[in-house]
C-alpha cells in the first residue's frame, strides 16, 4: 500500500497567504498542516508516499524532504496545473503502478486513526474505500447516497441532499480508479472531479465501500476552518514550558518553546508559543498560537495564528480570529498627522475597529 498527499492546488480561498506560500504549509499549532497528513499515513504502515505538487514544489520539498523524520520515503510527483484531484491520481500512476493507495488531501486532518481502515481495506480489498463523515450542512460538499452498505451515487454540493454524509478528504483506491479518470471529462469548472471517477467505478460495476468516521474532521482551505482545526488541535497538546518566564502568568495548556521569553504577560491556554518568541506586557487567548520569532508587545491576541518571524506592538484592541503570514509587522504609528499607514499585499483583509 502507498500513500499519494496531494499539496498543489490554486487555494485561492487562503489569498493572500497563498500568493506567497503553499496553504499546506500553514502551520496548525505550530506545525505544517501536511505534516500531520504524511504522518497519519506513517502511523498506519505506509512507507512510501508521494506527494503531488504544483507551483509550491520547491517550498514543499524543502520543508519535507525525503520524508526520514517521519520515517517514510517521500517521492514528488509534478502537476503541471491544478486541473482536479481526479487529475492528480491520472499524473500518479507511474509512481503508483499496481499498488493500491490511500489518498490523502494534504490540507485535511482527521482525528480518527488510518491503520484500521487501511488494515481492513487490504483484506476486503474493495476497488474504493471512502471515508465519510455527518455533516449539518451537506449542501457544501460531495455528498454520498448509501443501500446495502454500498455507496450507490455521489453528488457534488447538491440543493437537495440524498444523506448527510460528506465525503471526507481520505480516499483508499486500487488501481481501477486509473481506468476511471482517463473515463471521466472535465467538469463546468474544467477540473477533473474525483467525485465523477468515483460515479464511475460504481457506474461500471466496481465495489465502493463506505466508512463513516466518528471524530472530527476539518478541511483547512478557508480562515474559519484553519482557526477550528488550530483550536482543536491545541486543545489536545500537553502543556511545558520550556522559555523564560519572568513576572507573568500562565493558565490551561500552554507550550513554550525553548528560547521563548515571557515578560509581564498573561497566556491563558490552550495555546502555543514558538521557539525565540518574545511576548512582553501581552495578553495571548485561548486557541493561539504564536510562531518562531514573533514579538507581541503591549497587545492582546486570541483564537488567532500569527506565521514566523511577524511583530505586533502596541495595538490598541484585541486580535481575534486573525491569521497572520510570515514576518508582517503591526505597530501603532506615532507619527502626525493621526493615520493609518499600510502596506498591504492583495486581498489583504483588515478588521478596523
Ligand atoms: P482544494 O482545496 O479542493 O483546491 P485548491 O487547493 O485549488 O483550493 P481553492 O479551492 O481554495 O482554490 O484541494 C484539496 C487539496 O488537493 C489541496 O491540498 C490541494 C490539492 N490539489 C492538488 O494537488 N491538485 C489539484 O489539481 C487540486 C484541485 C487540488
Amino acid at each position: 500500500m502507498k500513500g499519494l498527499i496531494l499539496s498543489g492546488g490554486r487555494g485561492t480561498r487562503l489569498r493572500p497567504i497563498t500568493y506567497t506560500s503553499a496553504k499546506q504549509l500553514v502551520p496548525v499549532a505550530n506545525k505544517p498542516i501536511l505534516f500531520y497528513g504524511i504522518e497519519a499515513l506513517a502511523e498506519s504502515g505506509i512507507r512510501e508516499i508521494g506527494i503531488v505538487v504544483g507551483d509550491t514544489k520547491r517550498e514543499i520539498m524543502d520543508a519535507v524532504g525525503d520524508g526520514a523524520r517521519f520515517g517514510v520515503r517521500v517521492a514528488y510527483i509534478e502537476q503541471e496545473a491544478p486541473l482536479g484531484l481526479a487529475h492528480a491520481v491520472l499524473v500518479s500512476e507511474p509512481y503508483l503502478g499496481a499498488d493500491p493507495f490511500v489518498m490523502y488531501l494534504g490540507d485535511n486532518l482527521i482525528r480518527e486513526k488510518l491503520a484500521p481502515l487501511v488494515r481492513r481495506f487490504g483484506e476486503e480489498k474493495p476497488n474504493a474505500q471512502i471515508l465519510l463523515a455527518r455533516v449539518p450542512n451537506p449542501q457544501q460538499f460531495g455528498v454520498a447516497e448509501l443501500a446495502d452498505g454500498k455507496v450507490v451515487r455521489l453528488v457534488e454540493k447538491p440543493s437537495r441532499p440524498p444523506s448527510d454524509l460528506a465525503l471526507v478528504g481520505v480516499y483508499m483506491f486500487d488501481r481501477t480508479i486509473f481506468e476511471a479518470v482517463k473515463a471521466i471529462r472535465p467538469s463546468a469548472r474544467g477540473e477533473l472531479e474525483i467525485t465523477d471517477a468515483i460515479q464511475r467505478l460504481i457506474d461500471t460495476g466496481r465495489t465502493v465501500r463506505p466508512h463513516v468516521i466518528k471524530g472530527w474532521w476539518k478541511d483547512t482551505g478557508k480562515l474559519e476552518d484553519l482557526l477550528e482545526a488550530n483550536r482543536i488541535i491545541l486543545d489536545t497538546l500537553e502543556p511545558r514550558v520550556e522559555g523564560e518566564l519572568e513576572a507573568s502568568e500562565i493558565h490551561g495548556k500552554v507550550i513554550v518553546e525553548v528560547g521563548a521569553k515571557i515578560v509581564r504577560s498573561v497566556i491563558r491556554g490552550p495555546a502555543i508559543i514558538g521557539k525565540g518568541a518574545m511576548i512582553e506586557n501581552a495578553y495571548i487567548g485561548p486557541f493561539t498560537a504564536v510562531g518562531d520569532q514573533v514579538v507581541i508587545r503591549g497587545s492582546e491576541v486570541e483564537h488567532s495564528i500569527i506565521l514566523e518571524g511577524s511583530s505586533i506592538s502596541d495595538v490598541g484592541g484585541r486580535i481575534e480570529s486573525s491569521l497572520v503570514g510570515r514576518n508582517v509587522v503591526i505597530y501603532r504609528s506615532e507619527s502626525k498627522p493621526k493615520s493609518y499607514n499600510l502596506m498591504l499585499g492583495d486581498r489583504s483583509q483588515i478588521g478596523l475597529v
